[in-house]
């Protein structure tokens, strides 16, 4: 079934979807004059440098080159093919692709490739197998009991489709079977396990209560599954699958994205329980990592939704050090981050079934306070500022912590803070500081002598480029918008440009031209295939140019295009003259002595 999309469809979904939308699914944009702007997914960054033209419909990052049209951006962002994302473009469009790839029917199943298919395929029938096990048969009723007395509604069990797997040595395997899924390939996404010797297969999940994990665009990609008697673990996970990457999946994150963008910051917990309670009392941008401590990953997915997120970790000592660590992985990616505190003893299910969802609204996440109130408590806790020792352990302890901030205000207040803390003077402190700063200061130098591998040679960003570059990059500019330019160019000097991608791109737009296209910078993208002359040609199409330029200026534009070219050939000549000369070849020499002039008078005439 999977044939070719034909082109006209693949334009039609293009133009029926908003670049912007699609991109604002996963990076936080502001508009600024034309265009909108963010921090770029494809390349650490705390400033935004990655930026979406609405009226071209393309993207393009000046910190790391990336750029390219909406297609191009979900085959980065997403790791898919080239009709895979096209496949889960059409979904948000009229347009049915169906008789040309496989697997467009849901909505959930589209983004992965059809090697994954069949696996979310058999998450989706076997959650409502669950469900419906635990809301409907005699053999859920006891753990549904279990589920309602620890105070989960019946609409929280729906709405996050909570499920039972019955203590069978073999239901699921059945169940999978009979839907015509292949064993092995259930195996491998962790739905069953095997017996290592023979190819028997047994149930993963036994006698728990299933709550299905959803990746990032709502496909259930795992379970995790509750005793509810006694017996280890509490929480029995899926293994690492093809679909399933801890470090990566953020629980209620795909639910959970619009309300963290609405109401700028998300809520971090540790559980997902804790999630499913603070969702039913109206936190909806909670999400939890899965028993794992917040990785690099995730903060990131975070930061490109929101740059705020309250940390509202277990009231134990546990919680308060892996609040420690989830700031720092934040922190360096450049959220701000509150912490919401905890009574000791308290995870926020437990608060909020023992004080109701009002008051954790209102006096633990509303109660928050910043990263630096809480570490300044979290330092204290458990030393005795009268010993001298624990004393100076403190104040170099802060120091470290307040020579992280970025603004002399925020150095000021808090040394101010700490001078009264410790009753030493403003000035001996603010020394220390300086100290730890100028320290930092040189190995940060250090590193950054050391080569960076940039992906790319053609960085314009900060760079002036010489007079015929420019040119070059205006003509592009200018041809990628209107194909009468890229004609007369064409003509008058033909692919006669000196930079290898101006030459490359050039060279695309002819035949883009040639084989009857219409000017349109996302549809030009979309035919360069390689990556970094793609990339090079989006920095391009972004410049602010002269929509309607006169003859004079485009004129004089190819003049030195076509100048600097000639002055290469005679360059190249002269070269070729010299070697002739060495080998004592004059006759040779005086030939190419002749082109030159020649060459010369041209370019003077
Ligand atoms: P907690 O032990 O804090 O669980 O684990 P909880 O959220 O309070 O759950 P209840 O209230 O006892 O039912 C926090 C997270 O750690 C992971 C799970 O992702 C859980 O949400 N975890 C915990 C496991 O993966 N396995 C375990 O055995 C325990
Ligand atoms: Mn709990």
């Amino acid at each position: 079934m999977n044939n070719r999309i034909p082109e006209e469809l693949i334009e039609k979904i293009r133009t029926q979807v908003d670049i912007v939308d699609i991109i604002g699914e996963y990076v936080q944009l502001k508009k600024q004059g034309r265009n909108y702007f963010g921090l770029c997914p494809f390349h650490g960054e705390n400033t935004p440098s990655f930026s979406v033209a609405p009226d071209k419909q393309i993207y393009h990052c000046f910190g790391c080159g990336a750029g390219g049209n909406v297609i191009s951006f979900l085959m980065n962002i997403e790791g898919l093919s080239f009709t895979d994302s096209v496949k889960q473009l059409s979904l948000k469009t009229n347009v049915d692709i169906s008789s040309y790839v496989s697997g467009v029917q849901t909505n959930e199943a589209s983004h992965v490739s059809s090697d994954k298919d069949d696996m979310v395929k058999a998450h989706q029938l076997l959650k409502k197998f669950y469900h419906h096990l635990l809301v409907n048969t005699k053999e859920g009723e006891e753990a549904l009991q279990y589920l309602l007395n620890r105070g989960f509604s019946k609409s929280m069990i729906d709405e996050f489709e909570i499920g039972f797997a019955l203590p069978s040595r073999d239901m699921v395997v059945k169940f999978l079977s009979g839907h015509g899924f292949s064993l092995e390939k259930m195996y491998e996404a962790g739905l069953i396990t095997k017996r290592e010797a023979a190819d028997v297969y047994f149930d993963r999940f036994r006698n728990r209560i299933m709550f299905p994990i959803h990746d990032a665009h709502g496909s259930p990609v795992a379970f995790s599954g509750r005793i509810f008697g006694d017996g280890e673990p509490k929480y029995l996970n899926s293994p690492e699958t093809k679909l399933f990457n801890k470090r990566k999946i953020i629980y209620n994150f795909h639910n959970a994205r619009l309300a963290i963008r609405q109401k700028e910051h998300a809520v971090l917990m540790e559980g997902f329980v804790d999630v499913i309670s603070s969702v039913s009392i109206g936190v909806t941008e909670a999400v939890a990592t899965m028993g794992t401590s917040l990785t690099d990953e995730q903060a990131k997915a975070i930061r490109r939704t929101t740059e705020q997120v309250i940390i509202c970790y277990d009231g134990d000592q546990a919680g308060l050090e892996a609040t420690v660590r989830a700031a720092q992985t934040l922190q360096s990616v450049g959220c701000t981050v509150r912490v919401a505190t905890l009574p000791e003893g308290f995870d926020p299910d437990d608060y909020i079934r023992k004080y109701g969802g009002e008051k954790f609204v209102d006096h633990v996440i509303g109660a928050h306070e910043t990263y630096m109130s809480f570490m300044l408590r979290f330092l204290k806790r458990r030393k005795n500022l009268q010993d001298e020792g624990d004393r100076i352990a403190y104040i170099e302890e802060v120091i470290q912590e307040i020579s992280k901030l970025t603004s002399e205000l925020e150095h000021n207040v808090y040394i101010q803070q700490l001078a009264k803390d410790v009753k030493l003077s403003e000035d001996i402190l603010e020394r220390q500081l300086k100290q730890v700063l100028s320290r930092r200061d040189s190995k940060s130098k250090q590193e950054k002598k050391a080569p960076t591998n940039r992906p790319l040679a053609y960085v314009s960003r900060g760079k002036l480029f010489p007079k015929h570059l420019t040119a070059e990059r205006f003509l592009l500019a200018h041809m990628m918008r209107n194909a009468d330019i890229a004609d007369r160019v064409k003509e008058q000097i033909g692919g006669a440009f000196s930079n290898e991608y101006h030459k490359a791109i050039v060279t695309y737009l002819y035949s883009y031209y040639e084989t009857g296209h219409e000017a349109d910078i996302s549809s030009i993208l979309q035919h360069i295939k390689d990556d970094n002359i793609r990339n090079v040609a989006s920095e391009i199409a972004m410049m602010s140019i002269n929509e309607e330029p006169s003859q004079q200026e485009l004129s004089d534009y190819m003049k030195q295009v076509h100048i600097h070219h000639k002055m290469e050939v005679i360059k190249e000549k002269e070269d070729e003259k010299r070697i002739a000369e060495r080998e004592s070849n004059y006759v040779r020499a005086a030939e190419i002595a002749m082109e030159i002039i020649k060459l010369k008078q041209l370019l003077k005439g």
